[in-house]
């Protein structure tokens, strides 16, 4: 009778045993799930460089993100890429230190502000932060809208030639 107890409580116990691991299992899963996503792709947080790879003066292009990284008097900002009147891919030019638009010609600064075109704003900025693996993340997922035109915060010349074709007729 002795034996037997001990069997059915060693059973007991075991059955116990088990039931925890299913419900510490699913309680896993469920907060794993609740967690928010820690996307990589174009939409979500993109992981770019370090900020000590963005130079002072140029831009580093993030394609994940589509977007150029720039430093603005030691501030890193992240500048959408998609032209604000009607969505061509703005480019960075090196020659004239501008981002030129190839569709309709509107010219922005390195900070984004349009300095001339039909681009109704300057391009549109989205968040950034610094994370522990001492990287930048853009978060594509939201942005802030570019400047009204006539706005110009920076004072950088054109260093030489435009890359875009001048003839937008
Ligand atoms: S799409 Fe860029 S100027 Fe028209």
């Amino acid at each position: 009778m002795s034996i037997d107890l001990t069997r059915r409580k060693f059973l007991g116990r075991i059955w116990k045993a088990g039931a925890a691991l299913i419900a510490a299992a699913g309680a896993w899963t469920t907060w794993d799930l609740l967690q928010p996503l820690a996307t990589s792709g174009f939409g979500g947080k993109v992981r770019t460089v370090s900020p000590a790879a963005v130079p002072d003066t140029g831009v580093v292009e993030v394609l994940a993100a589509k977007s150029h990284l720039v430093k603005i008097d030691g501030e890193l900002i992240a500048l959408s890429e998609k032209c604000t009147h009607l969505g061509c891919r703005v480019p960075f030019c090196e020659s004239s230190n501008r981002f030129e638009c190839p569709c309709h010609g509107s010219v922005f600064n390195r900070a984004g502000e349009v300095l001339s075109g039909p681009s109704p704003r300057g391009l549109d900025r989205h968040p950034i932060e610094v994370r522990e693996d001492g990287l930048v993340y853009i978060d594509t997922g939201t942005k802030t809208e570019g400047a009204s035109p006539g706005t110009e915060t920076i004072d950088e010349p054109s260093t030489g030639p435009a890359c875009a074709e001048e003839d937008h007729g």
